[in-house]
Formats: C-alpha cells, sequence, structure tokens
C-alpha cells in the first residue's frame, strides 16, 4: 500500500472547492497526468456516480475508473478507483476558516501482485507527481489566470485562409485545449439568459452552465420543447433554477414583449448570450416584413440586448455574448446590402454571414459605449460544429465535414468560458475562438471604414426599443 497525503490552502469557500472537485472531470484541468475524463453516469453527481480518468503513465496510459464513494457536501469526498496495474482511493477533505480553505487530499494506492516488486522504486516519482497535482490544484482554485491574447502562432495563421479554416475543425478544438486554463469561477446566483436554447450549441451552452449552478433563463419559441429542456436539465444537473421564456425571436414584437416580462421580473442579467440563429436559403420576409435571416440575426439581438441593457447594468458586472460565425469573414460589412430584398438573386449563406459580420461590429461598438457601464461585449465563432442547424441549411457541406465537425459541447465550450472563465470577463470588443481572441478581418478588404460603421448604427437605430424600453411596441421602422 502506498499513501500520498498532501495539503493546499485557497482564499475559496469550502463549497466553491468542493463543487469544483466532486466533479472529477475537472481533474484534467489540473492533474499534468490526466488526459482525457469523462462521466460515465447520467444525472447529478451523487454517491454512485462514475468517471472515467485516462492518465499518462512513463509509456502508455492508463484508464481509471473512478466512483464516489462518499459526498458530504461540502466536506469530504471519498473516490474509489480502479485500474489493471492499481487500486486507488482519493480522500479529500474540505476545512473552511475565516474565508480560506484547507484541502487535504489523500491517495492510497493498492497495486497489482505483478506491479508490487516495482513499488518501491516508483515511489518517488508518484509523490512528485502527488505534489505537482495539487499545485495545479491550488493553481486551478487560485483561479488567476492571465487574459488570453491572439497567440503569434495564431497570428500567422490568420495570414494564411487555409490553416485558419482547419481550427474550425474538431482538430483546431482539439489543438486548442492543449493551452487552456482551468475555470473554477463559481456560477452559483448568477443569472444568465440564453436565446436559442432548444438544439445545438445554445441547448449544450445551458447544460454545462447549468451543471457549473448557474440560474438560467432559457428563451425558445416551442413551449412544448423548452419544457422538455427544463426536465432535461434537471434530470442531468439537479439544477431546478431555469426560467423559460417563449418568444420567436425573428418578431420584434415578441422580442419586445420578451424584454418587457424580463424586466418587469427585474432580476439582474448577469450574462446575456445571443445564440439563436439560423441560416435560411430561400428568401422569406417575417410576418412584420423584414427579410427573416437580418430580422433573427442582426435586428433581434440589437433589439434584445439594448432592451436588457438596465438589466445588464444593474448586474454590475454583465458579459454580453454575441455568437456570430467564421462566414462572417467572407463579408465586409455593407449597410445597403444588409436586406436582402425579394426577387433579387438570393443566398442564403451571404445573407447570414453578411449580418453575422455587422453584429461584430456592433459587438465591438457596445464593447467601447458600455465600457462605464461595467458590461464587456464579446463576441464568439464556434467553428463547425455538428448541430441541427448545419444539417438541415448546409447538407452538401454537412455530407463532405460531417467527420471533421466538432460536437455541440466543443462548438459550445467558448460560449461556456466567456460565460464562465474569471479572466474571461476582463476582454470586450473581441472575437474569440477556442477561448482565444482572433482576427476579425481575415480576407484582404474586408475591412469596413469608419463611415460604414456609422450608416450600420444609424440603420440600426430604427430598430432600437422605444423609449422606457418597451411595453410590446412595435418597430420604429421596417427594413424591406
Ligand atoms: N453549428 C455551427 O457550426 C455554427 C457555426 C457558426 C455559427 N453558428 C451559430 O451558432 C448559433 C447556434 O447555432 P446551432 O448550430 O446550434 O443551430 P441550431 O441547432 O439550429 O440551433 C439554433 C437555435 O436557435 C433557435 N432559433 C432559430 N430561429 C429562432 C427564432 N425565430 N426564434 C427563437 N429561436 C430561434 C432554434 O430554435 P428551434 O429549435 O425552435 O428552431 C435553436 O434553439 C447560431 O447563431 C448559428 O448561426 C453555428
Amino acid at each position: 500500500m502506498t499513501v500520498l497525503k498532501e495539503t493546499i490552502q485557497v482564499k475559496r469557500p469550502a463549497t466553491e472547492a468542493f463543487a469544483y472537485l466532486a466533479d472529477f472531470t475537472t481533474t484534467t484541468e489540473w492533474d499534468a497526468t490526466a488526459r482525457e475524463a469523462a462521466k460515465l453516469t447520467p444525472g447529478p453527481i451523487a454517491t454512485g456516480t462514475r468517471f472515467l480518468v485516462t492518465c499518462a503513465m512513463p509509456v502508455g496510459s492508463v484508464d481509471i475508473e473512478y466512483e464516489v464513494a462518499e459526498l458530504d457536501a461540502p466536506r469530504k469526498i471519498v473516490l474509489r478507483g480502479r485500474s489493471r496495474f492499481f487500486d486507488i482511493e482519493d480522500t479529500i477533505t474540505f476545512t473552511e476558516s475565516g474565508g480560506t480553505t484547507r484541502i487535504d487530499y489523500q491517495a492510497q494506492f493498492d497495486f497489482k501482485p505483478l506491479i508490487r516488486p516495482f513499488v518501491g522504486a516508483m515511489e518517488p516519482g508518484l509523490r512528485r507527481m502527488g505534489k505537482a497535482s495539487l499545485k495545479g490544484l491550488k493553481q486551478a482554485l487560485d483561479d488567476r489566470f492571465p487574459t488570453p491574447k491572439l497567440s503569434g502562432e495564431d497570428a500567422t495563421a490568420d495570414k494564411l485562409v487555409l490553416p485558419k479554416l482547419a481550427r474550425f475543425t474538431r482538430l483546431g478544438y482539439l489543438r486548442g485545449r492543449k493551452r487552456w486554463n482551468p475555470v473554477s469561477a463559481d456560477l452559483r446566483g448568477k443569472h444568465v439568459v440564453i436565446t436559442g436554447s432548444s438544439t445545438g450549441l445554445g441547448f449544450a451552452s445551458a447544460m454545462e452552465l447549468a451543471h457549473r449552478g448557474a440560474d438560467l433563463t432559457l428563451v425558445m419559441r416551442n413551449k412544448a420543447r423548452a419544457e422538455e429542456v427544463k426536465r432535461d436539465i434537471l434530470a442531468e444537473t439537479g439544477n431546478g433554477n431555469v426560467a423559460l421564456e417563449i418568444a420567436d425571436l425573428a418578431l420584434l414584437a415578441e422580442v419586445d414583449a420578451l424584454v418587457s416580462r424580463l424586466l418587469e421580473r427585474g432580476r439582474p442579467i448577469d450574462v446575456l448570450i445571443n445564440n439563436a440563429g439560423a441560416l435560411y436559403n430561400e428568401w422569406q420576409a417575417t410576418s412584420e416584413g423584414i427579410e427573416r435571416t437580418v430580422a433573427l440575426l442582426l435586428i433581434s439581438p440589437y433589439r434584445l440586448t439594448l432592451g436588457l441593457k438596465p438589466l445588464l447594468a444593474a448586474a454590475g458586472d454583465a458579459r454580453v455574448i454575441n455568437v456570430v460565425s467564421g462566414g462572417m469573414y467572407s463579408q465586409k460589412l455593407s449597410v445597403d446590402r444588409l436586406v436582402a430584398k425579394e426577387g433579387e438573386e438570393f443566398s442564403g449563406a451571404t445573407v447570414y454571414a453578411r449580418a453575422k459580420r455587422a453584429l461584430m461590429v456592433v459587438t465591438r461598438h457596445w464593447a467601447r459605449a458600455w465600457r462605464q457601464d461595467g458590461i464587456v461585449v464579446n463576441a464568439m465563432h464556434p467553428g463547425w460544429a455538428d448541430t441541427p442547424g448545419v444539417k438541415t441549411s448546409l447538407p452538401t457541406f454537412y455530407a463532405v465535414t460531417r467527420f471533421a465537425l466538432r460536437s455541440p459541447d466543443e462548438g459550445a465550450d467558448t460560449i461556456v468560458w466567456l460565460a464562465a472563465a474569471t479572466e474571461a470577463g476582463k476582454l470586450s470588443g473581441q472575437l474569440l475562438l477556442d477561448r482565444e481572441p482572433q482576427t476579425q478581418y481575415l480576407l484582404k478588404g474586408t475591412e469596413e471604414t469608419a463611415a460604414e460603421r456609422k450608416k450600420l448604427l444609424k440603420f440600426l437605430d430604427a430598430y432600437a426599443p422605444t423609449a422606457g424600453a418597451t411595453a410590446a411596441s412595435m418597430p420604429r421602422a421596417k427594413a424591406s
């Protein structure tokens, strides 16, 4: 039997340290030997929850299947693991005093007979490993990581279109992930509003943010699906703090009614995620007479965010996250071409990309204008992720790329990071992919002029909520 014991002190309440460690998939964030970790059993973490952790060995790797044997919040966690080389019991105890928590971590190895003759020689290495892991855990919980910048390597890739596009695939995610820092920020008590959470990236973000303890308001347009989502989130995470709002966000009247309801509820919004979106291959106007792409992807998040600004400002340090698309790289802002006219040649992908480009420009404008309100505003693009939206709107693209696509969780990762990570709160006006700021213009000649930016704001001003932010008011102007 080999027993490793380490102690660390962190300036965090025991409840936060406990919540972080109870989800043992976080082990990949702080234990340098842990390469992959997955939760094997559905439902909230409880006694009996199982995790699979793959750890690097001097040669190859070993899979350890852990089971939570004891979960006494926020005092003690006991995990029992089995692998082909050893059984292990991790006992983690948390003792809080004056805002600091002492974490005592004991790992007890029981090696298989075949390994026992080598244990003496392995012990110093094991002890070093134990110390390094606990140092990593302390760093994770101290949560003082630098704000990411565009890395030199990425800046080079940005000048070359093909390497940049390769980053949009799952390989880009796997590569990016190697550089990431832990995210241990506690989201309990934070109010996060997410649009379009019925499927795809919105659903994946909602599930992960619920798992991290946030109180959610989920905006969907189908009531039955919304209730199903709420049930799924409760069943998987145990988080019942999920409010539902039903709205067709392509309709300004419904955006306004949503804003009115949320203002009436009066709960400050810590994070607003403008995620709802669609790529339409056919021209169609909404019942309010606006081409539906620009209505849903630009005018709607513009009006919603402005309408909710009092609640964002009331949060003190709110974050707005606009989900754009790498497709926007193909387009230069052109206000005259934002609203596709009926009867003209129509390319859904182009109109979509133009609207996303415009939302990026608005993101930067708000970032500057709202700094003094304590609101940071960023955009992210998910790369290419396997979601129902991509499958139905881009069937050929989907057929060709499906094996290289990211999962919805991987595509949503940067949304969750922007919402949760402490260091993300210091960024504003950025476009992110895989938790890193990106260039906003990839192709020569796609940077808009200051005059065009001004023109966009003038165009959008016609869709701003009316003073006193909106009692189901109709738009002051219509595009057609
Ligand atoms: N997946 C990718 O590779 C990718 C790449 C670049 C950008 N994006 C962007 O990521 C965001 C999420 O896309 P996704 O891939 O997750 O697509 P998705 O699976 O189709 O999900 C889109 C979400 O938006 C909602 N939505 C669509 N129209 C709406 C409306 N009029 N009112 C309210 N909600 C509406 C959908 O609700 P319903 O279920 O009711 O339709 C759904 O919840 C979008 O903004 C998209 O442009 C995705």
